[in-house]
């Protein structure tokens, strides 16, 4: 699994937790994952991580918990998407899949692997269609599946395809020959062209899956009323869900869909909902009102405030009567002060507001 990265267009959040570890729902995406990876069969994880691994080490050590077994690979200076797998070689013994760290996917890998093992070739890479294609790897493959170009980001108007490479690879061991050791490297870039133009039989696996990139923060919001709504499958309960559900109940100022974990206090002249997810222990002063919004663990919202698409990390405290713009990012522990207005789209960091990139 590729969890290298550091997160830049989820900042402020990735300044104080990586980009696996961002909660979904109350729990580490990255637990989401390996979930998906146990219920394939699949028990032996590297991750190769660079940047903040410790939060990572921490919280899954050697995957014993999880009835797995988790190996780290630490990079010193980030080695790209290949260079990772070129670095691990010495792990890997035979087909391995490769997943990208942040994307959020219904995809059933035992069936994908059932797929590459009818069809033999160097790799499969799961794809889906999308409305744009340019901010993706653009897939081209023919009626059986092979693919004939892999186009990196193109711009708009050269999209060669609306299919692209949703991050999920099953790759033969041979394919790490292709990988020169020792820089960085990137699959999409360099080894999926190189492996294409010297004939090898790379095939492309589209399914029409859930699918979702959580790097930025406004598909991380998507993300979740789709994990709300049910389209994307991660058995939650409607209406109020959440270890935190039952002091919601028959809360006035409660508009579903809002999932809330433990300890969480409302009161009761607040509106909270719809598409509201509450971290544990947070707390919502009176007459405030929090609408389509992500709050992490320990979020304190003073009377009165306003808050519509935020995210807001832990620790975090908006103070009575603050207007929160919006799409706008909170990171941990910011306190934003009474009557503060925050434009739509702000990012207030730790120290400082950032300007988004
Ligand atoms: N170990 C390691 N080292 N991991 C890395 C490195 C690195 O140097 N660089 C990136 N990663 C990890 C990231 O943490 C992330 O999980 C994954 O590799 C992909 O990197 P992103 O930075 O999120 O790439 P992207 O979203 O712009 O594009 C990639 O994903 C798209 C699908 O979401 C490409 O694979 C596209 O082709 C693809 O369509
Ligand atoms: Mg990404």
């Amino acid at each position: 699994m590729l969890v290298g990265g550091e997160g830049t267009r989820l900042r402020p959040l990735t300044y104080g937790t990586p980009k696996p570890m961002v909660p979904i729902m109350n729990v580490p995406f990255l637990a989401r994952t390996m979930e998906r990876l146990y219920e394939a069969g699949i028990r032996d994880v590297i991750l190769a991580a660079g940047y903040m691994p410790q939060a990572i080490v921490e919280y899954f050590g050697d995957g014993s918990r999880l009835d797995m077994s988790i190996t780290y690979v630490i990079e010193e200076t980030p080695l790209g998407t290949a260079g990772a797998l070129k670095n691990v070689e010495d792990k890997i013994t035979g087909p391995f899949f490769v997943l990208n760290g942040d994307v959020l996917t219904s995809l059933d890998l035992a069936a994908m692997r059932r797929h590459h093992e009818q069809q033999r070739g160097i790799g499969l890479i799961h794809l889906i269609r999308v409305a744009d294609p340019s901010p993706f790897g653009c897939v081209v493959h023919d009626a059986t599946g092979r693919v004939s170009a892999f186009v990196e980001k193109p711009p708009k108007a050269e999209a060669p395809t609306d299919e692209i490479n949703a991050g999920t690879y099953l790759l033969e061991r041979e394919i790490l020959d292709f990988i020169p050791a020792g820089r960085n490297v990137s699959i999409e870039r360099e080894t999926f062209p190189q492996v294409i133009a010297v004939g090898k039989a790379l095939y492309a696996y589209t399914t029409g899956d859930y699918w979702i990139d959580l790097g930025r923060p406004e598909h991380y919001l998507a993300a979740h009323r789709d994990v709300l709504s049910g389209a994307m499958p991660l058995a939650v309960e409607p209406g109020i869900s959440g270890e935190g559900a039952e002091t919601l109940r028959g809360h006035p100022g409660i508009v579903v869909p809002v999932h809330a974990g433990a300890d969480v206090v409302v009161e009761a002249s607040a509106v909270v909902g719809p598409n509201v997810v509450l971290g544990r222990s947070c707390s919502i002063g009176a007459g405030a009102i929090v609408r389509e919004s992500v709050f992490w663990d320990r979020v304190s919202v003073g009377a009165g405030a306003r808050i519509d698409e935020a995210i807001v990390a832990s620790g975090a405290t908006i103070g009575p009567k603050a207007r929160i713009g919006r799409g706008s990012v909170i990171g941990h522990d910011v306190t934003v002060a009474p009557e503060e207005v925050l434009e739509p789209g702000s990012r207030v960091g730790p120290s400082a507001k950032i300007t988004p990139s």
